[in-house]
C-alpha cells in the first residue's frame, strides 16, 4: 500500500484535533499537485494571489467533471447557485443588492442594531447554566446563540430550527471532500438547497404580504432589488446556512483556546477590549474554515510558485495553513491576542471575502467576553474534545466545560 500524502493525512479524521503540524509540512510545497489532479495551495502569498486572480473561478460549472456530468445527464437538478458560487458579473450584482440591506452605506444599523438583542440571548443562555457544574459549550451556548440571531435577522421562525437544521447539516456535509466524488457532492448540494428553498418559499410570500423589520422582508419589498424568485431563495438558503454553521465553530474554538491559554482568559476579565484582538487571533490561529476545498478551478493556465496550474484544474486553498505561514506571521504557532497587522485568512480574501464577517465578529466578541467574565474557574473536561468529521469546516462536536459558579449578569 502506498503511504498517505500529507494532504490525505490532513483529510483523515485521526488528525482532526491538530492538523497544524501537517499544514507546516504541506507549506514546504506551497502549490502541490495531488494524485487526483487537485492543486492544494498552502502558502499565504500564493493563497492571497489566487483569491484575487480573475482566472480562478468559484463556479462549479467550470470544473470539467461537473460540466461533463451536466452535459451527459438527461436531467440535471435545477436550482441556481448563490453568489458564493458565482463569478463576476453575476456575483457582484447579487452581492451588492443583498449588501444594500446588510451593511453600510445603505443599512449601517442592520448588524450593530442587534448588539443589545445578541447580549440578551447570550445572557439568557449563560443564566441557564446556573445550578449546573458542567455544560456542553456547543449544545448549550455556541449553537443556539448564532442560530437565534440569524433567524431573527432573516425573519425565519426560530421554532422551525429542528426542520432546517437537518438541511443545513446536509448542505455542510457536501463541502466535505472526503464524502464522495466532486460530481456527487455537487448534485447533493443542489438537491438539498432546492429542498430548503421550498421551505423558504412560503416564508418569502408571508414577508411580501406582511413585511417585518428583517432582511428577507427588506429584500422582497425593495424595488431596487432586481432578483428573481430563485435568486432570492438561493441567497436566503446561503445566509441561513453560512450564518449558523460557521460562528458555532468560532465560538467553540474560542472557548477551547482560552481554556488552553488561562493567561489570556484572565486578562480578558480585566481588559474587555482585548476581545477584539483575541477574536482576530482566533480567526488566524483556530479558524472554522480551514480549506476552501474543491470548488475553485483554473480558467486558464496559471503560473505560481514555480508550478503551472493547468486550465480546468480544481484548486483547494488551505486557508488555515496560510494563516500560520511563518513567511507572513512572526511566531505563527503562538496564540497572541496582541498581534499587530493580523491580516489572517479566516474570512477569506478578495471578492468572496465573508459577507457576514461584521456579524460573526460581533457575536463572537460578545459571547467570549461574557464567558470569560461570568464563568468561575472554568476548565476543560477532556482535551482534545471530540471533533466533527468535516476537515474543511472544522470544530468540536461537543465541548464539555466544568465550572464552580456563574457570576450574575
Ligand atoms: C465565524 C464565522 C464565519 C466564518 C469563519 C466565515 C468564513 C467565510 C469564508 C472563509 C468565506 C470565503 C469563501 C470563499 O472565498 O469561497 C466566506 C464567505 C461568505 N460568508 Fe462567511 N463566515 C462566517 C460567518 C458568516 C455569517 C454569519 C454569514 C451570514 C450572515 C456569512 C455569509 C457568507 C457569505 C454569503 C459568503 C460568500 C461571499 C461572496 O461569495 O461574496 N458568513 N465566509
Amino acid at each position: 500500500m502506498t503511504e498517505a500524502t500529507i494532504y490525505q493525512q490532513i483529510l483523515d479524521y485521526s488528525n482532526r484535533a491538530d492538523p497544524y503540524p501537517l499544514y507546516a509540512e504541506l507549506r514546504r510545497t506551497p502549490v502541490a499537485r495531488q494524485e487526483d489532479g487537485v492543486y492544494v495551495v498552502s502558502g499565504y502569498r500564493e493563497i492571497v494571489a489566487l483569491l484575487h486572480d480573475p482566472r480562478v473561478s468559484s463556479d462549479p460549472r467550470n470544473i470539467p467533471e461537473i460540466a461533463a456530468a451536466d452535459a451527459a445527464a438527461e436531467e440535471t437538478p435545477e436550482f441556481p447557485a448563490s453568489f458564493i458560487r458565482l463569478d463576476p458579473p453575476d456575483h457582484d450584482r447579487l452581492r451588492a443588492m443583498v449588501m444594500r440591506h446588510f451593511g453600510p452605506p445603505c443599512s449601517p444599523g442592520r448588524v450593530d442594531g442587534m448588539t443589545n438583542r445578541i447580549m440578551e440571548i447570550i445572557t439568557g443562555l449563560i443564566d441557564d447554566f446556573a445550578g449546573k457544574s458542567q455544560v456542553d459549550i456547543v449544545e448549550d451556548f455556541a449553537y443556539p446563540m448564532p442560530v437565534t440571531v440569524i433567524c431573527e435577522l432573516l425573519g425565519v421562525p426560530r421554532e422551525d430550527e429542528p426542520l432546517f437544521h437537518q438541511w443545513s447539516q446536509a448542505i455542510i456535509e457536501t463541502t466535505d471532500p472526503t464524502t464522495g466524488s466532486i460530481v456527487e457532492r455537487d448534485r447533493r448540494s443542489t438537491q438539498i438547497r432546492a429542498e430548503l428553498a421550498e421551505y423558504l418559499k412560503g416564508l418569502l410570500d408571508v414577508h411580501r404580504q406582511q413585511p417585518g423589520d428583517d432582511l428577507v422582508s427588506a429584500l422582497v419589498t425593495d424595488p431596487a432589488v432586481d432578483m428573481s424568485q430563485d435568486e432570492l431563495l438561493t441567497t436566503a438558503v446561503t445566509l441561513l446556512v453560512a450564518g449558523h454553521e460557521t460562528t458555532v465553530n468560532l465560538i467553540t474554538n474560542g472557548v477551547l483556546t482560552l481554556l488552553r491559554h488561562p493567561d489570556v482568559l484572565e486578562r480578558l476579565r480585566h481588559e474587555p477590549d482585548l476581545i477584539i484582538g483575541t477574536v482576530e487571533e482566533l480567526l488566524r490561529y483556530e479558524p472554522p474554515v480551514q480549506l476552501i476545498g474543491l470548488r475553485r478551478s483554473a480558467l486558464a493556465d496559471i503560473d505560481i510558485a514555480g508550478t503551472t496550474i493547468p486550465k480546468g484544474s480544481v484548486i483547494s486553498l488551505a486557508l488555515a495553513a496560510g494563516s500560520r505561514d511563518a513567511a507572513r506571521f512572526r511566531d505563527p504557532d503562538r496564540f497572541d491576542p496582541d498581534r499587530q497587522d493580523n491580516q489572517h485568512l479566516g474570512f477569506g480574501s478578495g471578492i468572496h471575502y465573508c459577507f457576514g464577517a461584521p456579524l460573526a465578529r460581533l457575536e463572537t466578541q460578545l459571547a467570549l467576553r461574557e464567558i470569560a467574565r461570568r464563568l468561575v474557574n472554568p476548565r476543560l473536561v477532556s482535551d482534545p474534545p471530540p471533533y466533527r468529521p468535516n476537515p474543511g469546516l472544522r470544530g468540536p462536536r461537543h465541548l464539555a466545560v466544568e465550572f464552580d459558579d456563574i457570576i450574575p449578569a
